[in-house]
């Protein structure tokens, strides 16, 4: 049984010289086990035609909002496919799925598909190497679009260089992994707690901390990537977070109502991830007014937070993994190990905000693992995407044991 053995692949082909290379794209998914649908744009038919891709799939070829007088249900492509595949994608249809212009048919299931969306860019060295084309990539990458890197060589234009379509062995490679790690955590309960806490002084200020949430949202997109449902309790954080069926988001204010929200969900949840920064003290009696100033200082009265982490440690089972974090500026093993002992955790991320661009508000850390059972694992300064892959294949190895 092939790989991708009743996978659901609708392929969008657009104009471009290249397009012939879909036609062995289509044929090798097949031979894979996958049912490929294939929407086609009109000027990708002047390089490659609809006969060949209908009768390939045994099944008409998608292009017009409506075909015959019937109406070709966009949506309903969308929700059939669990993976949209657009290969070729020009640099006009990459254009237009940055800024959600629907024209045709495949940019109207563009914009309504629920499915992951894969692209393999194909066009001539100067339009790939052009600013607009480069930011459009940036802009699809960001919103959780997969861009398949293009191959550097010989172009239809008779120039060389980057902006040839990948081949069609390598877009199936890519296609396999990606289903592979699809189902890595399929099934799997993840809860993450991530961002700050903010506890009130009065009705307009708070105590807080620098964290900007980044590390555990990157945790959550991976993880429903690999196919977890996540519920992210989230704290006071404006880090945009992409929208994802699997994905549940619950924003929460303060340490007390984080824990809060852990607890209700305690119980069906498989792994905990602790990525949370969360404010160890909060205001003993809050003003309900807004504290006016006067000339004498003013005392706050800290009473302790509750440790999330250490609550639920107490009380897990031993079939839930915790992972939690330890942001250290000295004696980073020997804190760590105390705080995994103590708070009843499978592992620790470690991370020093004393590395150059890692930990607290940036977009990279630099983090070691620390098991349980005393192996430490060390990773180079990664983008916290990266270094979210990393703590989730750790998270699936622990499964698997
Ligand atoms: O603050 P501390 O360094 O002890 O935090 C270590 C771990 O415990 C982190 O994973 C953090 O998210 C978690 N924690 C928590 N509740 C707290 C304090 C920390 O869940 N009140």
């Amino acid at each position: 049984m092939g790989k991708l053995s009743g996978k659901k692949i609708l392929i969008g082909i657009t104009g471009s010289i290249s397009a012939y290379k879909s036609v062995v794209l289509v044929r090798l998914l097949q031979k894979e086990g996958a049912i490929v649908k294939v929407v086609m744009t009109e000027s990708s038919k002047e390089f490659v035609g609809e006969l060949t891709f209908s009768t390939l799939c045994n099944s008409p070829v998608y292009s017009n909002l409506s075909q015959d007088n019937q109406w070709s249900n966009h949506v309903e492509l969308g929700l059939w496919a669990e993976l949209f595949l657009i290969a070729p994608a020009s640099a006009n249809t990459l254009a237009k799925m940055t800024h959600g212009l629907v024209d045709n048919l495949l940019t109207a299931i563009y914009l309504s598909a629920k499915c992951p969306i894969m692209v393999a860019p194909a066009m001539d060295l100067d339009m790939w190497n052009h600013k607009i084309t480069q930011s459009n990539l940036q802009i699809l990458q960001q919103i959780g679009i997969q861009i398949i890197p293009v191959g550097d060589g010989h172009l239809a234009s008779g120039l060389s260089g980057p902006g040839r379509l990948a081949e069609p062995e390598e877009i199936v490679e890519i296609v396999k992994d990606f289903f592979i790690d699809s189902n890595l955590l399929s099934q799997k309960n993840i809860l993450i707690t991530a961002g700050p806490t903010y506890e009130a002084i009065d009705p307009v200020r708070f105590i807080g901390n620098r964290s900007s949430g980044k590390m555990g949202i990157r945790l959550a997109e991976e993880a429903v990537k690999l196919g977890a449902h996540v519920d992210l309790i989230l704290g006071p954080s404006n880090e945009s977070i992409l929208s994802h069926s699997l994905l549940n988001v619950i924003r929460v204010e303060s340490a007390q109502q984080m824990l809060d929200e852990v607890t209700k969900l305690q119980s069906k949840i498989d792994c905990f991830i602790f990525a949370a920064a969360v404010a160890d003290y909060k205001v003993e009696s809050p003003s309900q007014e807004k504290i006016k100033k006067t000339e004498i200082n003013l005392d706050l009265h800290l009473t302790k937070n509750p440790d999330i982490a250490l609550t639920i440690g107490k009380s897990k089972r031993s079939d839930q993994i915790s992972v939690g974090f330890a942001l250290e500026t000295e004696n980073l093993f020997e804190n760590a190990k105390s705080k995994l002992d103590k708070k009843n955790m499978d592992f620790i991320v470690m991370n020093t905000p004393k590395v150059k661009n890692s930990a607290f508000g940036f977009d990279t850390n630099q983090i070691s693992i620390y098991h349980k059972d005393g192996r430490i694992l060390e990773f180079e300064l990664k983008t916290k995407k990266e270094v979210a892959k990393d703590i989730l294949h750790e998270i699936y190895q622990l499964q698997c044991r």
